[in-house]
């Protein structure tokens, strides 16, 4: 398996292939993969001809240092994993900050139609300004045909349909259904940082999503939100950040539902000091 540090000879080398008429698709990830990051490979895989994994902790979408430094990394073996699943049509793409950003690690600004400015938006300050930053320069950097984003960071895959639409840039952002443990916790790279406590709760997040998601056939918005808050309170090892139920397209709350109108319900909990973000399509 190829592995580039530097994005020049990364950009020499697709362009090569782009000459030979293959098809290039781009996982932009930061790494301490899993089978969720595995099933988007898997995806952009079965579509293209070669596969391109970035693995960067993007310095510039955390708003808390703390999250950062203790941010698992774990390059060897993500390569490794990822070599099961393919050697040869897999390139990994592992940049320091400097290839990324030169000497300045900040972030440009960016509006996204207010999608910015909800639940992930409101909570983590500079998140999608952050994000915005690296996927569009890991678009320009690796030019994909195709782009596959995850269902589990839901707003995250919105904007970035968004950016594109935007900003004019000729990729598809195709989007991958949650993975889950077989308890239902959704995978994420912080859950090996859970204690065995916290791990042992956890589940407890999407249990409640599919108990508001059958709720929400009868019942309000307001109503679901103030029951799945009650549950909160009484489970004392995970702190509720919000519960939110929103509208798909423009991802504001949901005021009255409407039959025309698809909804999600997101939420953010703390299991100790790690945040896990979940959701669950309604209708
Ligand atoms: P990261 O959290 O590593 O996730 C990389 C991709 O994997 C994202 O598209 C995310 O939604 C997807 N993913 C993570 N867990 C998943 C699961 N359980 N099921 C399905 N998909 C899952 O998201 C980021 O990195 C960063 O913000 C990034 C886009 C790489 C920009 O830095």
């Amino acid at each position: 398996m190829k592995i580039y540090h530097k994005k020049n000879k990364l950009s020499t080398h697709i362009g090569e292939l782009k000459e030979k008429d293959k098809t290039i698709g781009l996982v932009p990830t930061m790494g301490a993969l899993h089978e969720g990051h595995l099933s988007l490979v898997e995806k952009a895989l079965s579509q293209n001809d070669i596969v391109v994994v970035s693995i960067f902790v993007n310095p510039t979408q955390f708003d808390n240092k703390e999250d950062l430094v203790k941010y698992p990394r774990t390059l060897q073996k993500d390569v490794a994993l990822l070599s099961t699943v393919s050697e040869k049509k897999i390139i990994v793409y592992a940049p320091n900050a400097e290839d990324i950003y030169g000497q300045k690690v900040t972030s440009d600004t960016f509006t996204f139609d207010g999608l910015e400015n909800e639940m992930e938006g409101a909570f983590r300050d500079g998140h999608f300004d952050g994000v915005g930053t690296i996927v569009k320069r890991l678009f320009e950097i690796v030019k994909p045909h195709n782009t596959y984003f995850g269902e589990k960071d839901y707003q995250q895959l919105q904007i970035i349909k968004k950016l594109v639409e935007l900003h004019d840039i000729p990729v598809q952002v195709i989007g991958c259904s949650i993975h889950r443990t077989d308890d239902g916790l959704a995978m994420s790279s912080r859950n090996t940082r859970l204690t065995n406590h916290h791990r042992e709760v956890a589940p407890f997040i999407y249990r409640t999503l599919k108990s508001a998601k059958i709720q929400f056939g009868t019942k309000s918005a307001k109503k679901v939100t103030e029951w799945v808050e009650k549950q909160f309170k009484m489970q004392p090892l995970l702190k509720l950040e919000y519960f939110t139920i929103a509208d798909t397209s423009t991802l504001k709350p949901v005021k009255r539902k409407s039959k025309e109108k698809t909804y999600r319900a997101f939420i953010a909990v703390y299991a100790g000091d790690i945040r896990l973000i979940d959701n669950i399509a309604l209708n």
